[in-house]
């Protein structure tokens, strides 16, 4: 049992010094299996998703019911973790989140990220179109230092497994969620991205391009 345990928590542990953070024989773009699910136990995860009641809010496939609370079906293991490493450490606040995070462990972590991840990937109803933001989306505004959101995130939002982490689905996000990330990074009530990209990114959109962007991308 010693041996399986240390097992077990040896690719998570690399993984979180980065050493495993470069995918070995597949491109940035399509992440294996492996690199998607972790080195968590999606059993075991499912488990710890009910005792700690992550579910309520998050449902237990990881599309939950509230608008608020970010679909976690078919994210990318690493960024779950990372997320709630950020909630756990304070680098992201929220009252909820850092409550529920507290008592988690590196294993719990894990395995809560393998369970959400290898869900049903989350979509949405069909893109709601818009020119605005299928422009700021594909093409960016160089001129305001607007990256495309595609070339981080993906043509439909799929997100992408990169050397440095990844970069998370928001394709089929629940609008309300998305439209409260985009302002919250851009009244840096969220710093936690590498760099602080998506704060000088948020910075230069409106509240109508914001608007706009979260329809558009939670219909992908
Ligand atoms: C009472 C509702 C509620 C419960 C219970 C809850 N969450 Fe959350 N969760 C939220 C909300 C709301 C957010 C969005 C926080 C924000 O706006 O920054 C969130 C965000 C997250 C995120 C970040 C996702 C992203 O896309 O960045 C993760 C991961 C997460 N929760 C996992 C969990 C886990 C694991 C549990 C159980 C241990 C849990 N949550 C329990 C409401 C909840
Ligand atoms: C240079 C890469 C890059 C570009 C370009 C980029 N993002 Fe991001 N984005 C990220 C990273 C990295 C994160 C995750 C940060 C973290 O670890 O919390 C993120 C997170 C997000 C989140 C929060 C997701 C969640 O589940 O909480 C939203 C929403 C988002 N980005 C929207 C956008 C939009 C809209 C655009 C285009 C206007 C965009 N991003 C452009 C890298 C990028």
């Amino acid at each position: 049992m010693v041996g399986t345990a240390l097992l077990r928590k040896l690719p998570g542990m690399l993984l979180v010094l980065g050493v495993l953070a470069t995918p070995v024989g597949s491109s940035a773009a399509e992440p294996s299996a492996a690199q998607e699910i972790g080195a968590g136990n999606a059993q075991f995860g499912k488990q710890k998703v009910q005792s700690e009641n992550c579910q309520e809010c998050h449902g237990l496939n990881g599309v939950g019911l509230a608008p608020s609370a970010p679909k976690l079906a078919g994210q990318y293991a690493n960024y779950l973790v990372k997320q709630l490493q950020d909630f756990q450490s304070g680098a992201r606040r929220h009252p909820v989140m850092t409550a529920m995070a507290e008592s988690l462990s590196d294993d719990d972590r894990a395995d809560i990220a393998a369970w959400f991840s290898s869900s049903q990937p989350m979509s949405g109803s069909g893109a709601i179109p818009s020119l605005i933001a299928r422009d700021l989306f594909i093409r960016g505004d160089f001129n305001r230092n607007i990256l495309p959101c595609k070339s981080c995130h993906g043509e439909t939002g799929r997100g992408q497994y990169a050397e440095t982490g990844s970069y998370p689905v928001i394709g089929g996000q629940h609008m309300i969620y998305l439209r409260e990330q985009l302002r919250n990074w851009r009244a840096e009530i969220r710093t936690n991205s590498a760099g602080g990209i998506m704060n000088s990114i948020a910075k230069a959109l409106s509240d109508e391009e914001i608007e706009a962007l979260a329809s558009y991308i939670s219909g992908m």
